[in-house]
């Protein structure tokens, strides 16, 4: 049977809500990509030109460090990729995640939440992390709690 993998990353709990309910919808497993050193609430000021994550995304290069509990990519037939969109794009944690494990030959479909911006230009951002044969997919932004229902609907799209 096609197996598949629910994998993201949540600072404050939403993500996290939506990528359990996605997991649940398609039948998959969960992985949790948590930061080494937890973001606190000083770290995700966006407003503050000086906070982590300013400083953070502001620099291409940044790669927060996570905690690499055991994940075997090649046992996946499909990946849903999830984050909060920060600054218009993926944390850049994201691309960590996608740089300590081997995603060739993958296709990874993002879903993301947000206090309202759409996806922006993270395929691009992203695909500097995995090799050619990994295909990354824009999902949808999954706002405002979807039900389990909905995002059957979603998964079946894939
Ligand atoms: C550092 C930072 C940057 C953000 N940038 C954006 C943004 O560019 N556009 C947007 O709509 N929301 C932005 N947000 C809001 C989050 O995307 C939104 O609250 C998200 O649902 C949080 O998910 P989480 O609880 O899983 O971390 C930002 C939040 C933080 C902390």
């Amino acid at each position: 049977m096609a197996k598949t993998l629910v994998a993201y990353f949540s600072a404050g709990g939403v993500t996290k809500r939506t990528a359990e309910k996605l997991a649940e919808a398609a039948g998959a497993d969960l992985f949790e990509i948590i930061p080494e050193v937890p973001y606190t609430a000083a770290d995700l000021d966006w407003r503050d030109k000086s906070s982590r994550t300013t400083v953070e995304m502001q620099d291409k290069n940044s790669r927060p460090a996570f905690i690499k509990n055991e994940l075997n990519p090649s046992e996946y037939d499909l990946i849903f990729l999830g984050y909060p969109v920060w600054w218009y794009t993926a944390p850049h944690i994201i691309n960590s995640f996608l740089e300590a494990y081997d995603f060739s030959g993958k296709k990874i479909v993002l879903f993301a939440t947000s206090g309202g911006s759409a996806f922006g230009k993270v395929t691009d951002d992203l695909k500097v992390s995995v090799p050619e044969s990994t295909q990354i997919i824009e999902g949808a932004l999954l706002n405002g709690n979807p039900s389990v229902e909905a995002l059957k609907k979603f998964v079946s799209e894939f």
